[in-house]
């Protein structure tokens, strides 16, 4: 089933660009979640939401009012990968295509919770007596924050789209 509309919950604002920059090759309407009134219940729509310790944000309540035809996770982890980590976090059927899409971390646009957490996984990944290469690329990638966005990182969710 194709999606009719894009709806998307952004904390820092690299997911908003990724529904914008969708919704401009795809000719399809954006909405944010919390905006999501405007839309009916069942509506087939694309979902992309960040990556919060492996959950898409916002899936749930989007899955709850409609028809979800594919999912997006934007993170910090490299486009395309950790999709059984995040599938089995939401638990997404297999039969929904999930595209992982790297973002960014803006460190000065962090408050409350989420800073707090994200102080604590660098201080966790520190004191470390040894990282493995995936926690190394982590904590560098963690602590010098940076935009990832790329519309390259959008190739395959929008091949998907095009079939
Ligand atoms: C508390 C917290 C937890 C996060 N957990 C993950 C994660 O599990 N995997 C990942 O790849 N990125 C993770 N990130 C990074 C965000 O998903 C990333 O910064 C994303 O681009 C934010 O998108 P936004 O600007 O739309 O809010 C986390 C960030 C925060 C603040």
């Amino acid at each position: 089933m194709k999606p009719s509309a894009i709806v998307y919950t952004s904390n820092t604002g690299y997911t908003a660009e990724y529904a914008r920059m969708l919704g401009e090759k795809t000719g399809l309407p954006v909405y944010e979640l919390s905006n999501m009134d405007e839309l009916k219940k069942g509506t087939p729509i694309l979902y992309l939401g960040w990556l919060f310790a492996s959950n898409v944000k916002g899936y749930k309540k989007a899955a709850k009012k409609f028809q979800i035809t594919a999912v997006c996770g934007v993170g910090l982890c490299d486009t395309g990968t950790m999709l059984a980590e995040v599938r089995k976090a939401i638990s997404l059927p297999e039969s929904t295509p999930l595209f992982t899409i790297q973002g960014g971390m803006d460190h000065s646009k962090l408050h409350g919770i989420n800073k707090m957490m994200i102080n604590m996984l660098i201080k966790g990944l520190k004191a470390k007596a040894e990282r493995s290469e995936d926690e190394e690329r982590m904590l560098s990638l963690v602590q010098k924050g940076g935009n990832y966005v790329s519309e390259e990182n959008l190739a395959a969710v929008l091949a998907w789209h095009q079939k």
